[in-house]
């Protein structure tokens, strides 16, 4: 299989802040915890760690992430200030569904908070694990994952709700297209960002979840209500029965079939 990070550098990438440093590694326990070593190492702003598979790869909420050859494994270690916190998870999932679209063609929804859709399955995911001193970020390692190729036919409890951009387009999928694509958006959309500019309103367009009824499971309990809106630091506003509404900054959705 030819290297990802090859392929990539062979049309180049223009960007100002990722990629500058780029690790390549065709086996690690996970691109999370490199990105954690280099940066306790002091590595450079927008440092990018790819793996063609993880053996210990992790998702969201303590989940794990299945890695296998064949898709597309990243992170990217980031020293922002604190207030751009919120715009890190919005741009990040935003970059992956434009990068998904450019290069197949393929619609793409987000899930709050950053899971990307194609066809109401999830292809691709997003981590942001940060290290905080008081009030100061010391570090952010962003992850991304994609299924380019992944199967998930023969894994009965993944099949329903996870895919690959190889199935839903029938067709081979160029990942370093892809890669590509994300870095440029995403360091685009981190520049703007920088200048306090963080496009909320495309990514509550691509938001699945908005103005259905949801279950929303956060800190070991879970709420169902209507979601009504995104807030400016991309939190999910959700309004009960009752006319009561809440703010979750963090969790998970499930979209209910029932109204209220
Ligand atoms: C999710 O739960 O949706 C987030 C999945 C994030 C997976 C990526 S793959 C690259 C990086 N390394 C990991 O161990 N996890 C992230």
């Amino acid at each position: 299989m030819a290297n990802l990070v090859s392929e990539l550098l062979r049309h180049g990438i223009y960007t100002r802040i990722v990629g500058k440093h780029i690790q390549y590694h065709e086996k690690i326990d996970s691109t999370m915890d490199e990105g954690r070593r280099l940066a306790m190492e002091g590595t450079e702003n927008g440092t990018l760690i790819v793996a063609e598979n993880q053996h210990n790869s992790r998702g969201r909420l303590g989940r794990v992430w299945l890695s296998k050859p064949g898709n597309i494994y990243l992170s990217l270690v980031l020293y922002p200030e604190i207030d751009l916190l919120p715009a890190i998870g919005i741009i990040s999932s935003l970059a992956t569904a434009r990068s998904i679209e450019r290069a197949t063609g393929l619609n793409t929804e987000v899930k709050w908070p950053n899971d990307i859709l194609v066809n109401g399955k999830k292809v691709a995911g997003v981590l942001m694990e940060c290290s905080l001193e008081e009030a100061r970020v010391l570090y952010v390692v962003l992850g991304v994952g994609i299924n380019i190729t992944f199967d998930t036919s023969d894994l009965s409890e993944l099949s329903d709700t996870a895919t690959s951009l190889t199935s839903e387009l029938g067709a081979e999928v160029n990942r370093a297209f892809i890669l590509r694509n994300f870095l440029h958006d995403f360091d685009n959309l981190y520049q703007s960002a920088m200048t306090g500019i963080v496009p909320l309103e495309e990514w509550k367009l691509k938001m699945q979840t908005l103005g259905r009824v949801v279950t929303v499971y956060s800190d070991d309990s879970c709420y169902t209500g209507v979601a009504e809106d995104i807030d400016e630091y991309g939190s999910l506003v959700l309004r009960f029965p009752d006319g009561q509404t809440s703010v979750f900054s963090s969790g998970d959705v499930s979209l209910n079939t029932t109204t209220f």
